[in-house]
């Protein structure tokens, strides 16, 4: 069980988060929805401690987060793993060895320094990337692929970290609709099949009705609705988004929901093995 209790975060005089409480039990999808400005990023960057809170906590089972230092926090930023709207890939670095990096808490700072992997990561590395259809990319510089493509790269190596939970700050928001659903496919693939909680923060209240089993509304820092996709009514949305006339359903939503997905980046006879060195 993962639990927020009063969490409110200040940036001098601005209140970016709160008093936030709501816990999440373990293996639940998460969407968090609201205005730009509502503070659904910094909810998420306090969760792994990018932030600090100012005041409340945060636990994780008997674990309290919001008070982790040094290497017992840094195990916490790996069971927590995190993507974001811009990837965050090393673009000159190859995607394996991007995907490889996912395991940095995971080993010895000596190998990590000597950026030496083992024959069992390496195996896991190309796992995960073929896992996401992208295997055939392995050995290209990151920042030569699409934009799908690297945030496939991005929860490939957030898979590495062998999360507990995966936090997503708009994950699709840079995406056209196919690539967001591939995207998005993928996250409720972990989740569902691998039991992993994920919290994700989205733009668009299609993707989080489409993909979310509960959704939290945010709206001035604070948790203004919290529920199931079917409760969020038309008074629910106005809450979270503002009252203003002109807000309709159209504005936050992209049209992800195209029929079969093609996906063009399998390519035949190539040995995913073989293109990790192994
Ligand atoms: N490092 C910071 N310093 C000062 N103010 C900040 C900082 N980070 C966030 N804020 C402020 O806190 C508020 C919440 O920001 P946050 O980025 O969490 O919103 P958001 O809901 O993620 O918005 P968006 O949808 O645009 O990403 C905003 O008013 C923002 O300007
Ligand atoms: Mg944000």
């Amino acid at each position: 069980m993962f639990q927020l209790k009063n969490v409110t975060r200040q940036f001098g005089k601005k209140i970016a988060v709160n008093s936030v409480t709501f816990n999440i039990p373990q293996g639940q999808m998460v969407g968090i929805i609201g205005r730009s400005g509502a503070g659904k990023s910094t909810l998420l960057r306090m969760i792994n401690r990018l932030n600090d809170v100012s005041s409340g906590s945060i636990h994780f089972g008997d674990l309290e987060v919001s008070s982790l230092r040094g290497a017992a926090l840094r195990n916490w930023q790996r069971d927590c793993a995190m993507i974001f709207q811009q990837f965050n890939l090393v673009p000159r670095l190859d995607v394996l060895t991007n995907v490889l990096l996912g395991r940095l808490n995971h080993r010895s700072t000596v190998l990590s320094i000597l950026n030496m992997f083992t024959r069992e990561e390496r195996i896991m590395a190309i796992g995960a990337l073929e896992r996401l259809g992208i295997e055939q990319t392995a050995l290209q510089p990151a920042g030569t692929l699409s934009g799908g493509q690297q945030q496939r790269v991005a929860i490939a190596r957030a898979l590495m970290q062998q999360p507990k939970m995966l936090l997503a700050d708009e994950p699709i928001a840079s995406l056209d609709p196919l690539n967001a659903k591939i995207v998005m496919d993928a996250l409720r693939d972990i989740n569902e099949r691998d039991g992993i909680t994920v919290v994700t923060n989205l733009h668009t209240l299609d993707t989080a009705r489409n993909y979310c089993e509960r959704i939290i509304g945010m709206a001035h820092g604070q948790v203004v609705f919290d529920g199931q996709p079917q409760d969020l009514t038309s008074a629910a949305v106005a809450e979270i988004y503002g009252s203003g006339a002109e807000l309709d359903e159209s504005m936050t939503s992209t049209s992800i929901n195209i029929p079969a997905a093609q996906d063009n980046t399998k390519s035949a006879g190539v040995k995913p093995l073989a293109l990790a060195g192994l």
